[in-house]
């Protein structure tokens, strides 16, 4: 399963990247705003720390309106993934990115059937929303069972990229049911480290070890 960090953070993506266990990014139009620097410049930085796919989002809501923001955007680097709505306009842009071999990230997908349309399209990554599905009284998970079921049935390349992912039992799940990625905020990351167990025990050895008056 891959990790990306969902986050235009420069610092926390170092931190992440020192990891050794990060395989890309993504970013989103609030993300940016967030992180209160110049989109392009950012998004090279991001490109620079990171060999992996890092996703960019369009604003354009046509077709021609995207392919020329995403004509600026591939610029920046090799590794940026253009991301692009699900919508007929969106799919329309994935469909023709794809097809010259750039890669694509279809975002905003809350359905089962969105997910096969942007695989149809040649969507590189589809992100469906758990947090957000969950928020509104669906069911997140079974979204991503779902749309692994379709895409096994008929052996799409198009990976799953779980996004809005709020806690550690989100990726649990996610990774259960074999999503191909997952894209989480850093605090969530970190929390995936986390256990009360792991800590006692470092500190009962340390104890124990103290007692012994060695070092290594
Ligand atoms: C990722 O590509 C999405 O933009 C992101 O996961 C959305 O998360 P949110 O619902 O927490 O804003």
């Amino acid at each position: 399963m891959k990790f990306f960090v969902d986050t235009a953070e420069i610092a926390d993506i170092k931190e992440m990247a020192d990891t050794g266990l990060l395989d890309g990014v993504t970013t989103n139009p609030s993300l940016i705003a967030k992180s209160g620097r110049d989109f392009m410049e950012v998004t090279k930085e991001i490109c620079e720390l990171v060999d992996g796919p890092v996703s960019a989002e369009v604003v354009a809501l046509d077709h021609a309106g995207m392919m020329r923001e995403a004509e600026i955007l591939r610029k920046i680097a090799d590794n940026v993934c253009i991301k692009v709505p699900l919508t007929v306009d969106g799919l329309k842009t994935c469909k023709a990115l794809s097809s010259e071999g750039t890669m694509v990230n279809v975002t905003l997908c809350f359905s089962a059937n969105q997910a096969l349309l942007a695989a149809k399209a040649g969507a590189s990554f589809i992100s469906p929303f758990i947090g957000r599905h969950d928020d509104n009284g669906f069911d997140g998970i079974q979204l991503i069972e779902d749309i692994r079921l379709i895409y096994d049935n008929y052996a799409f390349e198009t990976e799953i990229l779980a996004a809005s992912i709020r806690h550690p039992i989100h990726l649990l799940q996610c990774a259960k049911i074999g999503a191909d990625v997952a894209t989480m905020p850093p605090s969530v990351i970190k929390n995936l480290f986390k256990h009360v167990l792991t800590e006692k025990g470092i500190e009962g050895f340390l104890a124990d070890w103290a007692k012994t008056g060695q070092s290594i």
